[in-house]
């Protein structure tokens, strides 16, 4: 038997249950692996009360697509991988089909990665997600380049401070957006270039600022709602606005007419975008992974949690108060 969270409900972390199951075995195309640690996202706060943008088609339910640990077993026609690997899973499947909170859990080959030597469990469950969401977004699709300037906000969630890294890394100019200033000194050692505090501060006209009037090439946003319409009015002509995320959970405006019709670009982006397109999967983990090699990618772990915390692990994701992302490990 094996330790796998379940709900049979949608509601608040309350609902998901430790329980007790078979662990399986893979089927053509999968492998298990043994879990030592599970990377939290929003996606699964929001899956669990039921407004992500994909339904529970199924009670009970799993969770999790961010984990790191070790095979155990492979499916027939599984090739590349071996019982004892280290492995992460890139999380482009969906919850309704696996779900990798559970001390075993059963995943797609594809979706699993060799860990690079010398990564930690914890490390190894806290990359793939934040780092080749900033990547397919900035790089991939934006064509970041030096000297561009990226305004992202939730700056301090995991996603924000790998873009804070990816921005770097180009050669680009990360403003970060929080929305307190206890989070500030944190965010400018982290490689922020500038951070606004959000409330206290006009963000247009300090994006502005910090541009010489240009604006930014990219918004990088994680809040949407009616805020979208600030930001829009610092976009640099021919910039663009990610949309990527809607913590705010408010409806989000369309805010080109409103402002003139000026040459703006806004899209919603998801991962999914790189994670199921092979090319881009490829240069995206060649690129994460030699940000990693050379220092210039350090996951940021705020708090780590034991599996069967997981209803308080939810909680603390849910408060906003973390700093970089929060992981989940078992004693399996
Ligand atoms: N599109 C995709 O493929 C994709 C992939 C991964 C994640 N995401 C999205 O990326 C965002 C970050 O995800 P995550 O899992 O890395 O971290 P997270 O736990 O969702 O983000 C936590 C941070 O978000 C900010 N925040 C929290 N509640 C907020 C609210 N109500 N309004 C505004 N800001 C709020 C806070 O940052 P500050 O205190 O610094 O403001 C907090 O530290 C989420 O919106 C998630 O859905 C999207």
């Amino acid at each position: 038997m094996t330790k796998v969270v379940r709900f049979h409900e949608l509601g608040g972390p309350e609902v998901m249950r430790v329980e007790d199951l078979e662990p399986g075995e893979p089927g053509p195309g999968e492998v298990r692996i043994r879990v030592e640690a599970i990377g939290l996202n929003r996606a699964e706060a929001l899956f669990r009360r039921g407004v992500y943008i994909e339904p529970v088609r199924r009670f009970p339910a799993r969770l999790g697509a961010e984990a790191a640990g070790v095979v155990e077993a492979v499916g027939p026609g599984v090739t590349g991988f071996a019982p004892g690997q280290a492995v992460s899973t890139v999380p482009g499947f969906s919850q309704n089909d696996y779900g990798v909170y559970a001390e075993r859990a059963i995943v797609p080959a594809w979706a699993l990665l060799r860990r690079p030597d010398g990564m930690d469990a914890v490390a190894g469950a806290a990359v793939w997600m934040p780092y080749l969401t900033a990547y397919g977004a900035l790089v991939e699709v934006g064509g970041m380049r030096p000297g561009d300037a990226v305004a992202l906000n939730a700056a301090s969630s995991g996603v924000g401070l790998a873009a804070i890294q990816t921005a770097n890394r180009v050669g680009a100019r990360p403003i970060a957006i929080t929305r307190g200033n206890g989070k500030r000194e944190r965010l400018l050692a982290e490689g922020a270039a500038e951070v606004i505090v959000a409330g206290e501060e006009d963000v247009p006209t300090r994006l502005m600022e910090l541009t010489g009037g240009r604006g930014v090439e990219y918004v990088f946003d994680a809040v949407a709602g009616p805020g979208v319409t600030d930001l829009a009015r610092a976009v640099a002509p021919g910039g663009t606005h990610f949309l990527y995320g809607a913590l705010s959970g408010l409806p989000t405006p369309y805010p080109g007419f409103d402002l003139g019709m000026p040459a703006l670009n806004m899209r919603t982006y998801t991962v999914l975008e790189t994670m199921r397109d092979p090319e881009r999967l490829r240069r995206g983990t060649e690129f994460v992974a030699s940000g990693l090699r050379d220092g210039a990618f350090r996951p940021v772990v705020d708090r780590v949690f034991p599996l069967e915390e997981i209803v308080e692990a939810h909680r603390h994701m849910e408060t906003g108060d973390q700093f970089g992302k929060i992981v989940v490990t078992t004693s399996a």
